[in-house]
């Protein structure tokens, strides 16, 4: 049965460039989940776009003095761009100043009003007097009333990624002028009721379906469900910059970003479905109970309240959709992963440019990129970025091991096999043997992929290219050729065939040397689809997007037979091996920052 995989990615703000370690992070996880599934012939629909509304946006406007729009309008270019030379497969990505997405949130902005899972209530709020303004959010700084980390801000703690109101931070200071002179000053609000959702979110954290969540999601979101301490979280804001409250009354004030941004999930589904000409499309991705259509949001540790709490709340407080009766999906698993630091520096936009996707894919090759992040991906723990580990990793992992692998043996089958794929003779118990194995990571290495386990999924995928390096080490075809070319035909045959499977079990990590063996390996047609930007226009105007064509041959994860004879293409170099130098050169260029 084929499922509905929906691969949900965090929204990121449009307000600095996206760096390596946002990608090891967030967003090439869910592009090797989204392609693995492709393969497979599931149906994938993965969706996210700009988060451009908030303090980060006024904020950085602010700073740069210009506007909140020009400052979006500049950095969702830079990520379709930066997204796009990534390789990432997104099937829409676009932004939160859409009319859809303006609709969807006042959709459930009224409706959550009218299940009174939002109310209004008068609240004290910071108040700058030197500055004359309010100081929601990113505006002010001060301790954090849970861990006492120092640099907290107005709705987070970047230390422990607990949420509070601002009016909680210790020793507040305004980021805008550094001023202590604050007060508190009443002004009204309207509340999520997380409170209203508690057993909800009790019965559902702790349904068996949850004994694959990582510790880190689960332990956290049960923790806060748990402690019955949720209660109203003030969803909107004394700002001018962000989706308007539909309800008369308060034109000065805007919704909060995090309550627009989560809904991204199900606007940009129904932009989706609009662009597709089946407007109605979007249901069959967020029916609850239907078993066929899972969810997967992938994410930064940092957003782990907002989407194993706030969302799931905000869903079920949603209630039934229409006539059908049937409720919003709630997340099949929020696999966050933790940070990629660089040094003692935590790897986050505020921490200005370490290496912008842009100049990483201009750099070093993409599918390097991918391999050495996903070799280094966060997903237990934090972990560290060093270019010594990047030049390592590439180097006698994926160039020595992978690498040299295909450009040995389609070098060599290319020149001494009249540029065809062998005829084999009868095959021998280790020829046998070492296709066997190779068969096997169909199942052992889709299982990690599945299980959204990608170091492990591509650490199995290379030690079963090491078997293979190691089989045709032993039977030395160059040797055999002199010899018995008969010899040499079978075991060019047998490595041409297991490196045509080896390019599926790595496919998903690197798939554009995948698409490149598939070439030279005589194969006609896209492994995956083509992606491409398109403007979109709407009532709030017109906007670019980036969309995926699905072209690609699905279902294709499997070992199918190489047919002898068939004529293989030139075959270049694969994987550029890095110089050592680098370590220095990139050292020397981040130092002069
Ligand atoms: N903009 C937020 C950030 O960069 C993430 C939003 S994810 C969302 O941290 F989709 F849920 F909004
Ligand atoms: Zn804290």
């Amino acid at each position: 049965m084929t499922k509905k995989i929906h691969v949900c990615v965090a929204w990121p703000y449009a307000a600095g460039d996206r760096h390596i370690g946002h990608l090891a992070g967030a967003y090439l996880p869910p592009d090797i989940f989204a392609r693995y599934h492709r393969l497979v012939g599931n149906e994938v629909l993965m969706v996210s776009g700009s988060d451009t509304h908030g303090t980060p946006i006024t904020v950085r406007a602010e700073q740069d003095n210009i506007t909140p729009a020009g400052v979006v309008e500049y950095y969702h270019g830079r990520f379709v761009e930066g997204f796009l030379r990534f390789g990432l497969t997104f099937d829409l990505y676009t932004h939160t100043d859409t009319q859809t997405h303006w609709d969807v949130t006042h959709d459930l902005f009224l409706r959550h009003l009218e299940r009174e899972y939002i109310y209004r209530a008068v609240q004290q709020q910071l108040y700058s007097i030197d500055d004359d303004r309010w100081l929601p959010d990113r505006y002010v700084e001060g301790t954090c009333p849970f861990c006492k980390f120092e640099s907290a801000r107005g709705d987070q703690c970047d230390n422990c990624g607990r949420t509070y109101d601002a009016i909680e931070l210790i020793n507040p200071r305004s980021k805008i002028s550094g001023s202590t002179n604050i007060e508190a000053r009443p002004t009204e609000h309207f509340f999520l009721d997380l409170g209203k959702a508690t057993d909800f979110l009790i019965e559902w954290l702790n349904a068996p379906d949850k004994a694959d969540w990582r510790p880190n999601v689960i332990n956290f979101a049960r923790a806060q469900a748990e402690s019955r301490e949720l209660r109203g979280r003030p969803i909107t804001r004394d700002l001018d910059w962000g989706i308007t409250i539909p309800v008369a009354g308060y034109a000065d004030k805007r919704i909060y970003v995090w309550y627009d941004a989560v809904i991204g999930y199900l606007s940009a589904t129904k932009e989706w479905a609009a662009l597709t000409g089946s407007p109605d499309a979007w249901r069959a991705w967020w029916r609850e109970g239907d078993a066929s259509a899972e969810s997967f949001y992938f994410i930064g540790k940092d957003n782990i309240p907002f989407h194993a709490i706030i969302w799931p709340a905000m869903l079920h407080g949603y209630g039934p959709v229409d006539d059908d009766g049937w409720w919003l999906k709630q997340p099949t698993d929020v696999p966050a992963n933790e940070y990629l630091t660089l040094g003692d520096f935590k790897f986050s936009s505020s921490f200005g440019n370490v290496i912008s996707i842009n100049e990483a894919a201009e750099r070093y090759q993409v599918d390097a990129w991918r391999y050495a992040l996903t070799a280094m991906a966060p997903e237990t723990q934090d972990s560290e970025f060093t270019w010594q580990e990047f030049v390592r990793r590439v180097n006698t992992e994926l160039v020595a091991n992978w690498g040299n692998l295909v450009n040995r043996v389609l070098g060599f089958a290319y020149k001494r096999f009249d540029g065809r794929v062998p005829e084999p003779g009868d095959l021998d118990e280790i020829d046998r043997a070492i296709l066997e194995t190779v068969r096997g990571g169909f199942e052992s290495v889709g299982a990690l992929y599945a299980a959204r386990k990608f170091k492990a999924a591509v650490d199995a995928a290379l030690r079963l290219s090491q078997e293979v390096n190691r089989y045709v080490n032993d039977k030395a075809p160059w040797q055999q050729v002199k010899t018995d070319p008969a010899a040499a035909a079978t075991t060019v045959y047998v490595c041409l065939q297991a490196i045509d499977w080896l390019k599926l079990l790595f496919a998903p990590v690197l798939p554009l040397s995948a698409q490149a063996i598939h070439d030279y390996l005589g194969h006609d047609g896209l492994l995956f689809g083509r992606q491409y930007t398109e403007m979109v226009s709407d009532a709030r105007g017109e906007h670019l997007t980036l969309r995926y064509d699905g072209s690609g041959a699905t279902g294709t994860w499997q070992a199918g037979k190489l047919i002898p004879g068939q004529s293989l293409r030139e075959p270049k170099a694969l994987f550029i091996k890095l110089d050592e130098g680098v370590v220095e050169e990139e050292l020397a260029r981040m130092g002069a920052r």
